[in-house]
């Protein structure tokens, strides 16, 4: 099947790691996951997520990347070759309708990113500047010309890597930013929880509460852990198309998985601690890291220059999934029109300035512009976290469990025999795939809509 494969790959397996870890690790990490915390009863709504992130996402994350390597190519080819079904192609159009979507509203925020930084750079947020941070963040983030310039710029950005490809782009920039960004937040987590009164953020992240989980939450902590690891969207089945033949799957998506829970994890002990040594409510909502957060920054010994570490963090984050999210859009375009890469980056990078702002644009003058109570910035995500990347979860599991069958799976997992990978441990990953997953994937989602 080589024949299918992109001359322009990862140079080794820990190239397509540090690639997968970038595009797990973005804003859901630092700007999702804490909030989601904070609203759900702190550690109960960890251990639920630890659970279903081990059950059902590393296994998901696993059939993505079988899908990518045996079959080669964009999501809708892979989809294709694997399955002998041209049907399936739709299932791979469907995850690049998907990450466009994701991508419209990522872009807004990543420009906010941005901005942020510049701000902190500024010395803005230093300690004892007088700010009302939520003045600040509503008049900038609705107005009309400035956040689009911003947005218009990290899509730009984003492009240059992508068209510098495969080895030279994506795998190159996230070996260098990766760790950087681990070093970041783990000296911020440092100052964090060394905050006389931190003790209660810990405690919070830690110390279960039931009583504050409810359903809901449940259902939180499986779109969490989905969003987080970008599954159901064909982003593992990119970059396992470029994967080379004989690294060991298994193994490349439990390091996936644990780096982005780990991270997720300092993430909350780097800003749960802070929250609560300033006594800000934790269950704050997506304004905790543009809002909570400079508002703390003035008042913490050292706030500036944590601001400084903490927005460059951001938007490292931020950068490396968009980077993701583009490739997946990219190659599917390369692969439909059969135009150049720069070409193909090109066409996406003029689709996304126009859909990202108008995106941006409903956080101003079209907040109006509602679809069932949601403005389109929000249905955006909601659509695309509930509906689309469940549903391009669910297909990629019907794929692996009941068309390509077990056979074909141990076959890829093992790289035909030359990697050992235990009988026991290929029958449960795939007993997971082949019925618990579509199964709980299903039941979620008839649950989301009633
Ligand atoms: N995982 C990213 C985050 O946590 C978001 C993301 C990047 C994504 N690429 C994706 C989500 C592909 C779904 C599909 O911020």
């Amino acid at each position: 099947m080589t024949e299918h494969r992109s001359k322009d790959s990862f140079t080794s397996n820990f190239g397509m790691v540090a690639a997968a870890v970038g595009s797990a690790i973005g804003l859901g990490n630092l700007w999702r996951f804490p909030y989601l915390v904070g609203q759900n009863g702190g550690a109960a709504f960890i251990i639920v997520y630890l659970a279903l992130t081990a059950l059902i996402s590393i296994p998901i994350l696993l059939a993505e990347s079988v899908i990518g390597r045996r079959g080669g190519g964009a999501p809708a080819e892979a989809y294709r070759k694997v399955t002998g079904r041209k049907g399936w192609g739709t299932a791979g159009i469907l995850g690049m309708i998907t990450c466009l979507m994701i991508m419209s509203f990522y872009v807004v925020v990543g420009g906010w990113t941005i901005k942020y930084m510049m701000l902190s750079c500024m010395w803005q947020f230093h300690r004892g500047a007088v700010i009302d941070s939520a003045a600040m963040f509503g008049a900038f983030t609705s107005g009309s010309i400035s956040p689009i310039v911003y947005s218009i710029t990290f899509i730009f950005l984003t492009i240059v890597i992508i068209m510098l490809g495969v080895q030279k782009g994506i795998e190159r920039t996230s070996k260098l930013m990766m760790p950087m960004l681990f070093v970041l937040i783990i000296l911020i987590g440092i100052r964090s929880i060394t905050l006389p009164g931190a003790k209660a953020g810990i405690e919070y992240l830690f110390r279960p509460d039931f009583s504050s989980f409810t359903f809901d939450s449940l259902l939180a902590a499986l779109g969490q852990s989905f969003f987080s690891l970008s599954l159901g969207a064909c982003m593992m089945i990119t970059y396992g198309a470029y994967t080379p033949r004989s690294s060991n799957l298994t193994r490349s998506a439990a390091i996936i998985s644990v780096s982005d829970t780990f991270f997720a994890l300092i993430a909350g002990c780097a800003i749960m601690p802070a929250v609560f040594a300033f006594g800000v409510n934790p269950s704050q909502g997506a304004g905790l890291v543009f809002v909570t957060l400079p508002q703390i920054f003035t008042q913490m010994p050292l706030g500036g220059v944590c601001s400084v570490l903490f927005f460059f963090a951001l938007f490292l984050a931020a950068v490396s999934s968009a980077v993701s999210l583009f490739e997946v859009i990219t190659s599917s375009l390369m692969s439909i029109t059969g135009k150049k890469r720069t070409t193909s980056a090109a066409i996406v990078a003029l689709i996304l300035t126009v859909t990202g702002s108008v995106c941006s644009l409903s956080q101003g003058v079209l907040s109006g512009v509602t679809v069932a109570g949601l403005n389109i910035f929000d249905q955006l995500d909601y659509v695309s976290s509930n509906f689309l990347m469940t549903t391009g979860g669910l297909l990629t599991v019907i794929c692996v469990g009941w068309i390509m069958g077990k056979d074909a799976f141990t076959d890829e997992i093992t790289a035909g025999g030359t990697i050992r990978v235990s009988k026991n441990l290929a029958s449960a990953l795939f007993f997971v795939i082949k019925y618990i997953a579509p199964v709980v994937i299903a039941t979620t989602a008839i649950l989301i809509i009633v």
